[in-house]
């Protein structure tokens, strides 16, 4: 059974959540920090490795891109206190969420 467990974020050092074999992943949108699914709708394919140009998030699988507003708008909640974002991600009862920093950006 599913349900919505706490994990904290250290952000910006911390930009991913390992939920059991979910990833998820932060997206800043104007002040905001998001914390979104990182499987593709399409086939699954990792949309957190994926570039957003003008507004929209390419995923690196097959090149389908995807509305940032409408990805924001199916995040999972979450609130950005300073440098802490508290998300809810649904896990599986035994599971516990764990944040990372696993994405790097190149300048
Ligand atoms: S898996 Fe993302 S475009 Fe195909």
């Amino acid at each position: 059974m599913s349900r919505l467990r706490r994990v904290e974020l250290h952000w910006p050092t911390d930009n991913t959540v390992l939920a059991g074999e979910e990833n998820y992943f932060t997206l800043l949108r104007g002040d905001t920090v998001h914390v979104l699914a990182s499987r593709c709708p399409h086939r699954g394919g990792p949309l957190r490795l994926g570039a957003v140009q003008d507004g929209r998030l390419r995923c690196p699988w097959h090149g389908n891109s995807f509305r940032v507003d409408r990805l924001c708008a199916r995040g999972v909640p979450a609130i950005q206190r300073g440098d802490r974002v508290i998300a809810y991600v649904p896990v599986e009862d035994q599971e516990t969420p764990v944040a990372s920093n696993t994405l790097i950006f190149a300048e």
